[in-house]
């Protein structure tokens, strides 16, 4: 039976300590021979830019022994109105999972329901899994722990802020969000969280969730696809930034967490961005070794 990755919970959290756990090793240098996904193909299918997923997808396949074949869907029969069932039969024939970054959550959830190979999210409107698993290897890197570490996430109540709260619930890491009003995560993934005994609140006031944070946490208030509502957005974000001052409230020993791209100056500082107290570029290097991983625990 295939397994697919379209949100955090499709993982338990057992699993997902065993992929961390898979996912340092890696990292450690000590399995570099291993090519456990010899001979395969995986293709990436980006409806979306993306520097970090695409990249650190298509090393991570080559590391363990498999091809990446990006898949630029306008280039595809997709494009010129072949179903999206059928592109997911055919593709199964050739393809030993594909990782997809698109829009709407249904899209993947359809891609996988017409596949016979592991299809795996690499980001949509709703979920960013694959950073959720970067993260959480992060902080665990950094704090030595994930259960009852204080994460504040600052901002807008995206898809990395619903996939947060889905890692809050695996892991017990303790989960404040501040987002202005209207602008908060999806209702449905937080009462789901909520009622497997998350810990997670949501407050609109940034310097009550960053008053004695282990980790702070921002992304950018305007996500891929939504640049028509920049003005809209932008007005609802003042004092949300994480700067010196919010810096200042966290514990002294916090750290300071971005997925990327920053949009400096706007959610964050290029002085918060560039202290000593930012993992932002560990993080990155982090999606590499989470994914093999994660390719090695799906793909067969
Ligand atoms: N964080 C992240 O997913 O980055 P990219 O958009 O560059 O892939
Ligand atoms: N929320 C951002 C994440 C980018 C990695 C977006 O969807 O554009």
């Amino acid at each position: 039976m295939k397994k697919d990755f379209l949100t955090l919970l499709d993982l338990t959290s057992e699993e997902l300590q065993a992929l961390l756990r898979r996912a340092a090793e890696f990292k450690s240098g000590k399995d570099v021979s291993a090519c456990p996904l010899m001979g395969k193909s995986i293709g990436l299918m980006f409806n979306k830019t993306s520097t970090r997923t695409r990249i650190s997808f298509q090393t991570g396949i080559y590391q363990l022994g498999a091809q990446a074949i990006y898949i630029n869907t306008n280039e595809l029969q997709l494009g010129r109105g072949e179903s999206l069932e059928d592109t997911a039969r055919v593709l199964s024939r050739f393809l030993h999972g594909i990782v997809i970054r698109t829009y709407e959550h249904s899209t993947i959830e359809k891609l996988a329901a017409n596949s016979t190979i592991p299809i795996i999210n690499g980001l949509t409107d709703l979920h960013h899994p694959c950073q959720a698993l970067a993260d959480v290897l992060t902080v665990r890197e950094n704090k030595g722990r994930l259960r009852d570490v204080r994460m504040a996430y600052i901002g807008d109540g995206n898809n990395v802020a619903n996939s947060l709260i889905e890692a809050a619930l695996l892991t017990g890491i303790d989960l404040v969000l501040a987002c202005p009003k209207g602008l908060e995560p999806d209702s449905m993934v937080l009462e789901n969280a909520r009622s497997g005994g998350a810990k997670v609140r949501v407050l609109t006031d940034p310097a009550e969730a960053a008053k004695d944070a282990d980790v702070l946490y921002t992304d950018v208030w305007i996500s891929m696809g939504q640049e028509k509502e920049v003005e809209r957005k932008k007005k609802k974000f003042e004092g949300y930034q994480i700067n010196r001052r919010l810096v200042s409230l966290a514990k002294p020993d916090a750290i300071v967490m971005h997925c990327l791209p920053a949009h400096r100056g706007e959610e964050i500082t290029d002085e918060v961005l560039d202290s000593p107290r930012s993992v932002v570029i560990d993080q990155a290097e982090n999606r590499l070794h989470t994914q093999k991983a994660l390719l090695e625990m799906l793909v067969k």
